[in-house]
């Protein structure tokens, strides 16, 4: 395979993803249209420690739809943003990596609504973008592709002589072959991914789905433990379970304290105990049975109804030009109308739900305060918000982690209390089991879950699938 054999790491850095975290004009970082977390971090520092460019969407609708990529140059990194025109936006991003990649990769196939037009849209779009970002690689540099909007971006710019290094890391999940065979054009997505040096995912459950999906489409070979060989290309597959950096969110927890918002989240509790969960409004996480669950353990538990136990949902809401997002925000708001109905007094509130973006510094601090973290999707890349809400925990009174058995965070985390999110009353039963959990048992799974952070923090995530990607792992293996 191209470029195979030669080592690179000292070329730039390229990342390409949908959402680029650009710095505003006046220098503040932020990310084109969703908050910056660990990842973007973890990106930047990256790309300043090699040098390099940051190529994707500007975040922005434009009439014309050849405008220039607009280049923002900050010391050794340049972010290169694309508008896109509302209609390459609805096929390509509303469409196609929302309404068809998005649920089948969450096995929600009764949710997805593929379409020709959207299809087209997809390949159209990453194409569009592959010229553009072709015209600015340079022979040494490493390209990073990031998630589900852009998995024909190596195979475009292959057909342009690209002979680079390519990587993609998919941060959702990758189904088993009888769900993924769900999805439209699903072999030119697989020969699409098979363009790429390392194709990295969230878990090994993932990674081997993969390679499944190769050997039932009769196109791949092993050829040693994470080497795959499929149309007439030879890479990598393998799981980069991705992290937080736990120092830096847990020093940001305890500053937090001083918050304003988490101050008077606090003052408002009067001493009652908070019960958090937090997720962007999609019906991937869960958030339907989780009400239900914790208005069960309300119902099963007289004494927690007697404490007026509260529940903080935070919930920005998302994609809601996705038809499929409108309805689960519906739903939600309603569920919650009905619990509180049922459940509440003139004087308590059990369940308060916002659908406000958050500051991670609010985020940090209300972990912190809340004794039960509720982690409950229906099926997740990984989580992050398992890790930060661990990292977040006072070391000498730790609250106790409810997550479920299918967010990647769970292969992980295994001394969280692990739920299936399906079943409402085990999931209210664990609840209570961690409302109530002794301080000894809550110190040492708290303590087990810590070591997990430390032992791979996202700054040793960059740097094992940099690593692949620079070609050393692979001369190392032949
Ligand atoms: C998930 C995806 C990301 C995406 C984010 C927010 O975490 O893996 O690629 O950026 O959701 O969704 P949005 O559609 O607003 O970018």
């Amino acid at each position: 395979p191209a470029g195979a054999s030669r080592s690179v790491s000292d070329g730039r850095l390229v990342v390409v993803s949908n959402r680029v975290a650009a710095p505003s004009a006046s220098g503040a970082s932020g990310a084109a249209g969703s908050g910056a977390g660990g990842l973007a971090v973890a990106l930047q520092a990256a790309l300043k420690a090699r040098g390099g460019i940051w190529f994707g969407w500007s975040g922005k609708v434009s009439q014309d739809s050849n405008a220039p990529v607009q280049e923002r140059t900050h010391g050794s990194v340049t972010y290169a943003l694309s508008d896109l025109s509302r209609r390459d936006l609805d096929e390509y991003y509303h469409g196609f990596a929302n309404r068809a990649l998005w649920p089948i990769c969450h096995y929600r196939l009764d949710l997805a609504k593929p379409s020709a037009p959207d299809s087209a849209g997809y390949f159209r779009v990453n194409e569009f973008f592959a010229r553009r970002l072709a015209r600015m690689i340079r022979p040494n540099d490493v390209i990073w592709v990031h998630d589900y909007h852009f998995i024909p971006m190596a195979a475009f710019l292959r057909q342009l002589g690209c002979a680079n290094r390519i990587g993609f890391f998919l941060h959702i999940p990758w189904p088993s072959p009888d769900v993924a065979r769900a999805l439209p054009a699903y072999d030119r997505i697989l020969r699409a991914m098979s363009a790429y040096d390392v194709v990295g995912f969230q878990t090994e459950g993932d990674a081997e789905n993969f390679r499944n999906c190769l050997v039932q489409a009769k196109a791949g070979r092993a050829g040693g433990d994470v080497w795959r060989e499929a149309y007439g290309r030879r890479f990598q597959v393998d799981a980069f379970p991705i992290s937080i950096d736990a120092e830096a969110f847990a020093e940001e927890a305890r500053v937090a304290e001083k918050n304003v918002l988490v101050k008077r989240m606090r003052a408002s509790l009067e001493g009652r105990p908070l019960i958090i969960g937090v997720d962007r409004l999609d019906y991937s996480k869960g958030i339907r049975q989780r009400i239900e669950a914790f208005a069960s353990f309300l119902e099963q538990s007289p004494l927690a109804a007697k404490s007026r136990v509260t529940m903080l949902q935070v919930t920005p809401k998302s994609r809601s030009e996705v038809p499929e997002y409108a309805k689960i925000q519906r739903e939600v708001a309603e569920q919650v109308g009905i619990v509180n109905g049922k459940l509440g007094d003139v004087d308590w509130t059990p369940l308060r739900y916002i659908n406000k973006v958050m500051s991670q510094s609010a985020l940090a601090g209300l972990y912190r305060i809340a004794r039960v973290g509720l982690v409950t999707p229906l099926r997740d890349g990984m989580n992050l918000v398992a890790k930060e809400y661990v990292a977040a925990q006072t070391p000498d009174d730790p609250g106790v982690l409810v997550l479920s058995q299918f967010a990647g965070a769970a292969q992980e985390l295994h001394s969280a209390l692990i739920v299936n999110p399906y079943d409402i009353e085990a999931t209210g039963a664990a609840i209570a089991r961690a409302s109530s959990m002794p301080l000894a048992e809550r110190k040492e799974r708290w303590g087990a879950m810590m070591d997990v952070l430390r032992a791979n923090s996202i700054d040793n995530w960059t740097a094992r699938f940099l690593q692949a990607l620079g070609g050393d792992a692979e001369l190392a293996d032949s």
